[in-house]
């Protein structure tokens, strides 16, 4: 029990329609009375406060990230497979300490600044095909039909696959997400595909079947290699260290999990964002080296990776709360990043904040995005087409606004709007 006579927030349902459309009046409460809460719905500790998130991401050795995100359960015929999950303890978020530093350094190897600038050609030509029919149109909608395609396409092409994989990409995206939502990973964990759903199980088949494919993929990218991220994963060499086909597999897996919905929701969000602050829209279309601090402002105010996991490594006391060690806490950088204390004014969009590159919106510390050059040139490029093309965009999409139910992504189903 703590001090301020938390460990409970009162109206805290994360998943629920109301708070995943607007969840920023229930996070300021909890910032103002409760920072840091048990949900027991989810068995975890949620942190809402600046101060608080800074603290844990800048704490690996209290805060630690292994296996936070494997875990869940994989059908038995599966197992062999995914021993650790579909977020497999390859990936980057679910090590630690030394064995992450050296995989990471590896994997950044693939996302230097002038590789990702040679990514730039093939996302503009990609972002005009998308807009194309829709300029003709004169409507459409903006998360489906433009920046969901759009991500998924450049990450395609960026890894080095062919444009046709595009749609399996974007259809093992989804259910890998869905697998790792809370909930829906219930099955019987010792009698084969008992307690699993027909959709649940067509989900797993996907991600096996694609994994096994990524593994001939990386196999034919160690002896032909080519300019994609997937080729320059299996051939980056530091010190002789080098990463496995398990560690190359696991981790393009995490990018796709972690790049495709964020990156689309990123560039969503700023279109709606900006067309509800008209003067802000003037001012962009007329000055696009704004575009830079619009990615900024809206990976700050409306941000696309709401929050993952740390499990503490001892007894430790947070924003009043007492977390008894082994537990799980879920750190909420999008609830950082609309707290007053850090950002005055929090909800308003302001291309001027002096303090927008203390936002936590990419992590920070030793789990820091691996993507944000990446996402930074999609959201550039997207955003720079849709002004480009679009001229003024009218949102007529219906509020609220709705959401995929999930606790750590933020997950806008459909973006409908006019222009012309
Ligand atoms: C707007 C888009 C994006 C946002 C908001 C975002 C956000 C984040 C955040 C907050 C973390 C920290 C996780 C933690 O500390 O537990 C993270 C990690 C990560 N992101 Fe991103 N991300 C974005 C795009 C991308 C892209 C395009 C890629 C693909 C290359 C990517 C790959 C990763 C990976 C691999 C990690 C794990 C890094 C590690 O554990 O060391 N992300 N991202």
């Amino acid at each position: 029990m703590s001090s301020t006579g938390c460990p409970h927030l009162a109206g805290y349902a994360p998943l629920s329609d109301e708070q995943l459309t607007d969840p920023f009046p229930v996070w300021k409460h909890a910032q103002d009375t409760c920072p840091v809460f048990f949900a027991p719905e989810f068995g975890v500790w949620t942190v809402t406060r600046y101060e608080d998130v800074v603290r844990i991401l800048e704490d690996p050795e209290t805060f630690a990230n292994g296996g936070t995100l494997g875990g869940h359960r994989v059908p038995a015929k599966y197992r062999d497979e995914f021993p650790d999950g579909v977020w497999s303890n390859s990936a980057l978020i679910n090590r630690d300490g030394e064995d992450h530093k050296k995989a990471k350094v590896l994997a950044q190897r693939a996302f230097i600044p002038s590789r990702v600038n040679r990514m730039r050609p093939a996302m503009e030509v990609l972002a005009d095909e998308l807009l194309d029919p829709l300029v003709e149109r004169g409507h459409g909608d903006l998360m489906t039909e433009f920046a969901n395609p759009f991500t998924i396409g450049t990450i395609t092409r960026a890894l080095g696959l062919p444009d046709a994989d595009a749609a399996d990409i974007r259809q093992v995206t989804e259910d890998a997400l869905v697998i790792l939502t809370p909930g829906n990973d219930d099955g019987d964990p010792d009698d084969g595909d008992a307690g699993y759903t027909t959709d649940q199980l067509e989900r797993f088949d996907r991600v096996v079947q694609f994994n096994r494919y990524l593994r001939t993929v990386i196999a034919d990218k160690r002896s032909a290699p080519d300019e994609g991220v997937i080729s320059a994963l299996v051939h980056a060499r530091i010190d002789g260290g080098q990463l496995s086909d398990d560690d190359v597999a696991g981790m393009v897996l995490e990018q796709l999990i972690a790049g495709n919905d964020t990156a689309a929701n990123m560039i969503g969000h700023a279109v709606y964002y900006l067309s509800r602050q008209p003067e802000l829209w003037a001012a962009v279309a007329g000055d696009p080296a704004l575009l830079p601090r619009v990615v900024e402002e809206t990976v700050r105010r409306r941000s696309p990776s709401k929050g993952l996991f740390r499990r503490a490594t001892r007894d430790v006391t947070l924003g009043g709360a007492e977390i008894p060690a082994g537990q799980l806490v879920h750190v909420l950088w999008a609830a950082a990043n609309t707290d007053e204390r850090q950002f005055p004014d929090p909800l308003s969009m302001q291309l001027g904040r002096e303090n927008i590159d203390t936002h936590v919106g990419f992590g920070r510390g030793e789990h820091r995005c691996l993507g944000p050059l990446v996402a930074r040139l999609e959201g550039v490029v997207a955003l720079g087409a849709v002004f480009r093309r679009l001229g003024t965009v009218t949102i007529t999409e219906p509020e609220p606004l709705r959401y995929a139910p999930a606790l750590t992504n933020v997950s806008l189903m459909s973006l409908q709007a006019s222009w012309g």
